[in-house]
């Protein structure tokens, strides 16, 4: 009994000690909003598809993933797909790479723009959904824009038409809130001088709309996954009934 407790207990304490890390961006700071993947939800998907060729395929690359393959994963019909999110003249079986230069992105941006199709799993959802919508006006960098979660970045805030600008009202501090009524005291606020397309409501679910889509290209299997999943369950139960009667019938020989 005690060394069960005592396991108990070390489990608990790793648990107290780990869970807080994820609430964190790693190097900034910057505390994290959380998002519900749900790769389950097509319309989104196709939403954020449809974003993320518009906005972010110009620059960054999806090269270990198909055209064809994202098509038939959100139901996107062929004609669809290369009239409105394909590249003039690409096929539907190539490759979502662009036709960006590394060494000309490198000289414009400072950085190359880096192949996004695993970035959901190398940097967490949660965090690309803050990177995503914390974006902010900083003229010291060559954009005007600075980043909260990955600070001095060299990307330029391309959503600035559908959020609009922010202001960091701390002065480059993190966000600080009133320790007795949570009250956020500074932190990221509209710029009434630059105004976006989408109240900050819309650009919130759109954002969720493209991190949702770039977590099912780090792992188009998760869908299969799923569906796989139960039927593995079910197998499961049912033969849980023969493997029981044969139990019963073996141990009646040995009692
Ligand atoms: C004009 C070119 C350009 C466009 C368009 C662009 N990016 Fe970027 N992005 C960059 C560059 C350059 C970097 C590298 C920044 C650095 O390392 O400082 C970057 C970095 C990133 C990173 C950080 C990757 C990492 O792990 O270090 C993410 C995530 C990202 N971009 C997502 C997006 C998304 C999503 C879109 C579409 C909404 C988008 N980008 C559109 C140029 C672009």
């Amino acid at each position: 009994m005690m060394r069960r407790i005592n396991i108990f207990s070390k489990v608990i304490a790793a648990l107290v000690l780990v869970l807080p890390m994820g609430a964190f961006a790693a190097g900034s700071g910057y505390p994290l909003d959380k998002m519900d993947v749900n790769v389950a939800d097509k319309p989104s998907l196709q939403r954020g598809a449809k974003l993320y060729m518009n906005y972010c395929y110009g620059c960054h690359a999806t090269s270990f993933q198909r055209y064809e393959r994202v098509a038939d994963d959100l139901g996107i019909p062929h004609d669809l797909m290369m009239e409105n999110l394909m590249p003039a003249g690409g096929k539907i079986g190539d490759l979502m790479k662009t036709g960006m230069e590394p060494k000309e992105s490198k000289a414009w941006f400072g950085a190359t723009p880096p192949d996004l199709t695993l970035v959901a799993r190398v940097r967490g959802t949660d965090w690309l959904y803050t990177y995503l919508r914390t974006f902010y006006l900083d003229p010291k960098r060559p954009w005007g824009v600075n980043n909260k979660v990955f600070p001095d970045v060299g990307m330029p805030h391309v959503l600035l038409e559908l959020q609009g600008a922010q202001v960091d009202t701390c002065g480059g501090e993190v966000a600080q809130r009133d320790t007795l009524t949570g009250e956020k005291l500074c932190g990221l606020e509209p710029d009434p001088s630059i105004k976006g397309a989408m109240t900050p409501e819309e650009y919130d679910q759109a954002m969720y709309d493209l991190v949702n889509f770039l977590a099912y290209s780090a792992e188009p299997m998760q869908l299969e996954r799923q569906r796989i999943g139960w039927y593995v369950l079910l197998f499961l139960i049912i033969f849980l009934i023969p493997a029981y009667l044969l139990k019963r019938e073996y141990w009646k020989d040995v009692h």
